[in-house]
């Protein structure tokens, strides 16, 4: 019996490859490579000393997931996959809809047809839009901002329309704060295609000297250094939720949101501090505007996680820098081998 995870080759999939298998369960890949490297697959091989079984295909590609059914006893599935860039979302918002939607449900269609009923999907801190009233508990309304975040929104509305009319599915809608951090070998990480638009690769890669300073976007926010507040989490702790999520799933019937975060923030400044603190390396910023839709201040509350879940995140900053630097230190090129 295995877990299947959908772009299982991407920064978070990779990490959670490594916690299931160390968790005893066997996994069974498939990602298209469109915004990650088969590379990594090999990697989580050398980390854990097992093969990973890995199809590259496309997750819209009905046959090839029904191929992946038939050949492997699927007992649950991760989805990962999908397209997550906010500004490109804006400029390509079909292209946002038809990769995250229809992979959603041609993946439900096909989990039907083989009775496949437990569900853990990668949802997004970012289905609360622009909610002033922090923490973040998972029953506050909803809205997404903007299409890759309605992406987000409507798989949820999908996945809880589908266990109202099957009530013997299971569903993990799992909404992550800010993933960053990577596995303590530092042989896996984040590698973004192109400039970083997320915080933690950008000062990374200022760091190993790709790119000339940080632009830190705004410092009029109403917080503590007048910089925006995030909840920063380790990927290590989110794949270890995922790892939670699977054995509630394969438990309970249901279909509920849980909240993947520390629940304290963390500035943009004081983020550089302490990855100039792990890393001895001083990174040089510059002041820039505010990000158009950025909110000044975002963190979980995540009890209900630890309550139901039995998880919590237990990886502080310092950590999340040390392993970081690791990783970009030892690869500054990302899996390219240049
Ligand atoms: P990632 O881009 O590293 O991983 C996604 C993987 O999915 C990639 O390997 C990509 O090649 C693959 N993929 C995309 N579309 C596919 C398709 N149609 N068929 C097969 N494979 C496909 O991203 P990540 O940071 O690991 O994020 C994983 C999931 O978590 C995404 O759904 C993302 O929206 C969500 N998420 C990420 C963050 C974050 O900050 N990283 C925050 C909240 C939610
Ligand atoms: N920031 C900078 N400079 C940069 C990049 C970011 O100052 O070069 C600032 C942003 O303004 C924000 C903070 O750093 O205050 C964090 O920005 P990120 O882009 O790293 O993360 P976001 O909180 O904007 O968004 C991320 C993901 C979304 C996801 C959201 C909630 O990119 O997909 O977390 O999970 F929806």
């Amino acid at each position: 019996m295995a877990v299947l995870i959908t772009g299982g080759a991407g920064y978070i999939g990779s990490h959670t490859c490594i916690s299931l298998m160390e968790s005893g369960y066997d996994v069974v890949v498939i990602d298209n490579l469109d915004n990650s490297s088969a590379e990594a697959i090999r990697r989580v091989e050398a980390i854990v000393g097992k093969p990973v079984k890995f199809y590259q295909e496309d997750v819209r590609d009905k046959s090839a997931l029904c191929k992946i059914f038939t050949e492997n006893r699927i007992e649950a599935v991760i989805h990962f996959a999908g397209l997550k860039a906010v500004g490109e979302s804006a400029k390509i918002p079909i292209t946002y809809y038809d990769n995250n939607l229809i992979s959603t449900l041609y993946l439900i269609e096909v989990m039907q047809q083989f009775g496949v009923k437990r569900l853990v999907f990668s949802s997004s801190a970012t289905v609360y839009g622009l909610s002033k009233t922090m923490p973040l508990t998972e029953d506050m309304p909803l809205g997404a901002i903007n299409p890759y975040g309605r992406t987000k929104y409507f798989i949820e509305e999908i996945l809880r329309d589908l266990y109202a009319s099957e009530p013997d599915w299971s569903i993990a809608l799992l909404r992550y704060f800010n993933p960053i951090g990577a596995h303590e070998s530092g042989t896996i990480g984040e590698d973004p295609r192109g400039i970083p638009n997320n915080l933690m690769p950008y000062i990374a890669q200022v760091a190993v000297g790709r790119l000339p300073h940080l632009n830190v976007f705004g410092n009029d926010y109403d917080t503590v250094d007048g910089t925006g507040v995030r909840d920063y989490i380790h990927v290590v702790d989110l794949a270890e939720g995922h790892v939670k999520a699977v054995d509630w799933a394969l438990c309970h019937q249901g279909c509920e949101p849980f909240n993947l975060g520390t629940g304290k923030g963390c500035s943009v400044l004081q983020l550089k501090d302490a990855f100039e603190a792990a890393s001895g390396v001083k990174i040089p910023y510059v002041i820039t505007p505010r990000r158009p839709g950025d909110p000044d201040t975002v963190y979980a509350n995540a009890e209900k996680a630890k309550n139901i879940l039995g998880w919590e995140a237990k990886r502080d900053i310092k950590q999340m820098c040390e392993d970081t630097w690791r990783w970009q230190k030892n690869n500054p090129n990302g899996y390219e081998t240049k």
